[in-house]
């Protein structure tokens, strides 16, 4: 064997014998590196005779050509050797059981704002809000309800201890002072709702001190009564579902609006159940008219120029008769089981309405 073959021989094996990506860089810095093996003989080329330079040097590189050669096919050993160890050791076990994460629900009077707040939204109405603690003046008197008027006995007002001047500020009893605050500030047209917390001293299955309630404002020029009814049988066949629903206005009285309506909806009652939609039974829902003059006057505008109507729903009314919920005072228990009962997936998609014309 000549010191050429023994040269190959002995760096090939030593490659085949390299265990790790390391040694196998040893090798070949030991054969190929500046003063590898190889790369000495090379150098040395220089001082042979031509003829036998031809051979040594054609026979040097055919032998540096296979080591390099095998060093790539060893490294690609090694690599996917110790990729495969890798994998051994930081295996995850998929097979565990996931734990769920845990899902809040929405509550079934957030849901049913939602609902209502889509229904006017599709009719161009945007959202008002206005303070919890009202002055006499936003809550009563501007709404055409002056200081001895029997409407204010009706409403169980809570009343906050009277500031400097006396004046004892209330917790709303309805969202209609935002009617007020709206008109102040904006200019006709006005489309707004306004859902929102409201407060009276009440509390038994039917009442609770503190409950919701969604008003509705329509201000413009020429706004009459079929605008009222034509907005108001949209919203309630929309609300509940039924493309027929029957709605009848019933002559009623609030001080701020002339005409009044109260709104009610067909049902039946089948075994003391519920059932929305036909039937000879009515169930009243909303009150409604439209906007006294009076009031028009009171926030700084001319009724000869401008009129409109307005409206008032009880959120948690809606919501029992919805989803049937017989307690009212179960809304605000916040008891999980009743809430995983009652409440919706964040995830669900709100069937909220179909199809309801543009504009009032
Ligand atoms: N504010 C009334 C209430 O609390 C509800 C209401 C009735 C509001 C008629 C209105 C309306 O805007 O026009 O009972």
């Amino acid at each position: 064997m000549t010191e050429i073959e023994t040269l190959k021989a002995d760096l090939l094996s030593s490659v085949e014998g390299a265990s790790d990506l390391a040694a196998l860089e040893a090798v070949r810095l030991d054969a190929l590196g500046k003063k590898g093996r190889i790369s000495v003989q090379l150098k040395r080329l220089g001082a042979l005779e031509p003829e036998q330079r031809k051979q040594t040097g054609q026979a040097l590189n055919q032998v540096k050509d296979e080591l390099a050669e095998a060093i790539s096919a060893r490294q690609k050993l090694l690599e996917a050797e110790a990729l495969s160890a890798q994998l051994e050791a930081e295996r995850v076990d998929i097979s565990l059981p996931v734990q769920q994460p845990l899902a809040g629900n929405i509550h079934p009077l957030s849901r049913t704002v939602e609902e209502i707040a889509a229904i006017f939204a599709d009719m161009g109405f945007s959202i008002a809000e206005g303070p919890d603690i009202e002055t006499d003046f936003y809550n009563f008197t501007a709404l055409n309800i002056p200081p001895e008027h029997p409407a204010r006995q009706e409403h169980d007002t809570f009343y906050l201890r009277p500031d400097a001047e006396n004046v004892r500020p209330v917790l709303r009893t309805h969202t209609s002072p935002v009617q007020i605050r709206t008109m102040q500030k904006e200019k006709p047209p006005i489309r707004i709702i306004v859902p929102g917390r409201t407060y009276r001293s009440d509390h038994d299955a039917t009442h609770s001190p503190m409950f919701h309630q969604c008003e509705g404002l329509v201000i413009g020029e020429n706004i009459h009564m079929g605008h009222l009814k034509g907005c108001l049988i949209d919203f309630c066949r929309a609300f509940f579902g039924v493309d027929d629903l029957p709605v009848r206005f019933r002559p009623s009285f609030f001080p701020f609006t002339e005409p009044s309506a109260e709104v009610d909806i067909g049902c039946r009652r089948v075994d003391g159940k519920l059932e929305i939609g036909a039937g000879d039974d009515w169930l009243e829902i909303l009150g409604s008219g439209m906007v006294h003059p009076k009031v028009i006057e009171n926030c700084g505008m001319n009724p000869d120029e401008v009129q409109g109507f307005a409206f008032g729903m009880g959120v948690e009314r809606l919501a029992m008769l919805k989803y049937g919920i017989s307690d009212l005072r179960t809304f605000y228990d916040s008891d999980l089981r009743w809430l995983k009962h009652y409440g919706f997936l964040p995830i669900d998609v709100p069937a909220l309405h179909t199809g309801l014309d543009e504009g009032v």
